[in-house]
């Protein structure tokens, strides 16, 4: 779905900019004129000074007419400035009106699509397990390519409603104290069937001690969860390591890096904006949506971190977030 939004706002009309030298030249003009006009009028006396008494009455008259003239253009620009200004505003509130009811759309329609997908899911797996009587290997078959494209399109729903949350700053942290250790073994675990299917290895590094954080646990997971999953689908061989650093009392570091195809330079500063996808061979035969990475910045940048990425072509890339260590309001009142 694509919503064009562009507001032709008309392009404002240029201004002259007149600098003190320009004011200079027209004192210095207006000042010869008047020396002139004086200097034949009681210094020289004479026919002659008439002429050039008549002269320089000519000059600053001419003078003080064109000031009058420019003057009155610069007073007409600067209404047509007032006025190109408020149509730009204008512009400007619909665009963010239409831009508002995109975000509306879009989590509407996510949402209504989610309860019907969710029955055709369950009733196609109940058909898949046999609950409703024996299927043949080949009905199998069709089923479970159903149960994975269902599932598929589930994730992207899923995405879509986060980013327009993010944007739309609805997207609320249930927050509660764990250890994050737990979160990166749980992850570690539950990709490693598929890492080692591709005959990867997986590293985790964790301190020793608990590692307490008061945050969202569910989206954290999902931001290890993205991010493990493009080190997946981008590394061909290697290894895939998870690594949390308690870099002081307030802030924690979580790392994921691979060995994989790495991205270009010119890559990493869109890295993160939505719907982003590196050309090439990184994007060949890969299927994705390009929000998972936005969505990982919304959530850390909700938790008051930051993520960035460092990348070498042909030799991997390593993703970076940071954590504030909070504490549960209580104890903190408490301290
Ligand atoms: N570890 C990585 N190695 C190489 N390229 C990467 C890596 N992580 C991300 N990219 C590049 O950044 C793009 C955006 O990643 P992002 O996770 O946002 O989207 P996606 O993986 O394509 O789709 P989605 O996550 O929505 O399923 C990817 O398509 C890929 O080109
Ligand atoms: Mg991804």
């Amino acid at each position: 779905m694509t919503i064009s939004m562009s507001p032709t706002a008309p392009p404002a009309p240029a201004v002259s900019k007149r600098t003190p030298r320009f004011w200079l030249g027209i004192l210095l003009a207006f000042c010869t004129g008047v020396g002139l006009s004086l200097f034949a009028f009681f210094v020289r006396g004479g026919a002659e000074s008439w002429a050039v008494f008549a002269l320089g009455v000519a000059s600053s008259s001419f003078l003080i007419a064109y000031l009058l003239v420019d003057f009155r253009k610069t007073a007409e620009v600067k209404k047509q400035v007032v006025q190109r200004t408020l149509e730009l505003q204008e512009a400007n509130r619909r665009l963010k009106e239409l831009s508002r009811l995109k975000d509306e759309f879009i989590a509407s329609v996510s949402h209504e699509l989610r309860t019907p997908l969710t029955v055709i899911q369950e009733g196609v797996v109940q058909v898949l397990e046999g609950i409703c009587g024996p299927a043949s290997p080949a009905q199998r078959q069709s089923l479970s390519i159903a149960v994975r494209n269902i599932e598929r399109l589930r994730r992207l729903i899923e995405d879509l409603l986060d980013i327009s949350k993010i944007e739309t700053g609805r997207m609320v942290l249930n927050l509660e104290t764990f250890d994050l250790r737990e979160v990166v073994r749980e992850a570690g675990r539950s990709f490693l069937p598929r890492i080692q299917g591709k005959g990867l290895e997986l590293k985790i590094h964790l301190p020793e001690g608990k590692v307490a954080l008061y945050a969202d646990r569910d989206r954290l997971a999902q931001v290890f969860s993205n991010l493990l999953d493009n080190a997946l689908k981008f590394t061909r061989k290697g290894f895939i390591e998870i690594c949390v650093l308690e870099e002081s009392r307030r802030q924690i570091a979580c790392r994921v890096s691979d060995t994989g195809l790495g991205l270009a330079p010119e890559f990493l500063s869109k890295l993160f904006h939505k719907f982003q996808q590196a050309p090439g061979e990184a994007a060949n035969g890969v299927k994705g949506t390009g929000l998972g990475l936005a969505i990982s910045k919304g959530i850390v940048e909700l938790h008051d971190g930051r993520i960035w990425a460092e990348s070498q072509p042909g030799q991997g890339t390593r993703f970076t977030f940071t954590l504030p260590v909070k504490t549960f309001p209580s104890q903190a009142h408490a301290a």
